[in-house]
């Protein structure tokens, strides 16, 4: 064990007693794997603005926020407020209400792939109707995806998930226990950012079998499309009479109010939202045409039609949350302000890791930054890159924690992530950079 991760161990003594009563109760601890860093979780007691504070007592700039959705920040007091309003009028019922017409109009007003929208509770949910709408649209069955791009956890979504090339198991399968064969089967996957490596799959599987394509237009807003990489896919899609459906969970609302669809001017069939849109709630949305969408209704014979219902979806708190979080995003000076932090950071960081001679590189898009550890050109998360050694990136995981920083240090890309909100202050970016400073000392300059 590393000399920071020793001091992380000895250090956060409630959130350690927290993780040993968790594990006798929840496997691994946890209740979803990403929720876990290091020898154990810092345990969260409470958060305000961009700051969170822990059961220990310490307090951190929270550059996690929840794994993306926190875009406004923790308690943002105009969301809090009609949270609060919507809480004492009522919290769910089963008969529609105006706020969902209200939310599907907005949406359907911003994103330009969307004639009509499906409310459901997450960003998984919302990639599982995707895709069955794609296969019942096209009648056809096979499902292309980016490799170890994670669209979420359904036997469709999960095949093409392999080990980091930076973790122990490098390449093995991920995910695959309890995925029927003969589903597994049905999704096969191609890299990001690879063009050619796109058509020689549709060559390889057939064009008259594939029912669509599902990607993030950016992977995870970290690594952009190259030139073309969209457009080709976009065309060849359309010819061959497949969907494209963009995965917006992580893209959407956070690059633009358009979405990444709008950022790079690549419109797909079908899109998929969730995190940022609802402060924190459980929100997924799948927008689309109106003929494919149409696949879900009444007036399609019941055996064809494609079913997906859910008792919380277009819950008027949920609605409420999303539409406080448009009127937030909708302000003049909203995307302008998280793109200059954004661009701040990845300046500062560059100068910082180029000033220490270190192999990091700061990539990323709009209000992310990942601080990848290497130095050439990050175009796609299946590509070795990795420049030290794996426990150097969770020392400085670590450092940055006992700094006061909270960083996401899993994920393909050998990094540390940074999600940033309209709550960080410049004060914030300035005390990380001096913490990364310092982390960088303690673990490469030793
Ligand atoms: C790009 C992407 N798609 C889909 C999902 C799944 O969303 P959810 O966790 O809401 O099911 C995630 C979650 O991290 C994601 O990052």
């Amino acid at each position: 064990m590393g000399a920071l991760i020793q001091q992380y161990q000895d250090r956060f003594k409630e959130s350690q007693r927290l993780f040993e009563r968790a594990k006798r109760v929840a496997v691994d601890g946890v209740q979803a794997p990403g929720k876990a860093d290091g020898p154990y979780p810092i345990y969260t007691a409470k958060a305000q603005g961009s700051h969170l504070w822990d059961v220990d007592g310490n307090e951190y700039i929270d550059y996690i926020l929840g794994l993306g959705p926190m875009l406004l920040g923790h308690n943002h007091p105009y969301i809090t407020q009609k949270l609060q309003e919507q809480l004492s009028t009522y919290v769910l019922n089963s008969t529609p209400t105006a706020l969902e017409v209200r939310l599907a109009e907005r949406l359907v007003e911003a994103i330009p792939c969307a004639d009509t929208v499906r409310f459901t509770t997450s960003g998984t949910e919302a990639n599982m109707l995707a895709v069955r709408l794609a296969r019942s649209y096209t009648g056809r069955d096979i499902l292309l995806r980016v490799k170890d791009d994670y669209v979420g956890w359904a036997d469709a979504l999960i095949p093409g998930m392999f080990v980091p090339a930076h973790q122990p198991g490098a390449g093995r399968a991920w995910g695959l226990g309890g995925v029927p064969e003969a589903t597994r089967g049905l999704t096969k996957w191609f890299d990001f950012n690879d063009t050619e490596g796109f058509l020689r799959l549709v060559d390889q599987v057939g064009k008259d079998r594939i029912a669509g394509v599902i990607m993030e237009p950016a992977y995870r807003a970290s690594l952009g499309p190259q030139p073309g990489f969209l457009e080709t896919i976009r065309e060849v899609t359309k010819d061959i009479g497949a969907l494209l459906i963009f995965d917006e969970v992580v893209t959407g609302f956070r690059l633009g109010l358009q979405g990444g669809q709008g950022y790079f001017g690549v419109i797909p069939d079908l899109a998929s939202f969730g995190k940022a849109i609802s402060a924190g709630l459980p929100l997924g949305i799948l927008a689309g045409r109106r003929d494919i969408m149409g696949r879900m209704a009444t007036s399609i014979p019941s055996e064809e039609r494609v079913y997906q219902s859910g008792t919380w979806s277009g819950m008027p708190l949920v609605s409420a949350a999303a539409l406080a979080v448009l009127d937030v995003l909708g302000q003049p000076d909203t995307y302008p302000k998280l793109h200059r932090m954004g661009e701040r950071m990845r300046r500062e960081v560059q100068e910082v890791v180029c000033r220490h001679e270190v192999p990091m590189t700061a990539i990323g898009l709009g209000p992310v930054l990942e601080i990848a550890f290497t130095d050439e050109p990050v175009i796609s998360p299946s590509q070795n890159l990795l420049k030290v050694k794996p426990e150097d990136i969770k020392e400085m995981w670590a450092a940055l924690v006992l700094d006061g920083m909270l960083t996401v240090s899993k994920g393909y890309i050998p990094a540390l992530r940074c999600f940033i909100s309209l709550a960080h202050t410049e004060d914030d970016m300035t005390r990380f950079i001096s913490a990364l400073d310092r982390a960088i000392e303690k673990v490469f300059g030793r």
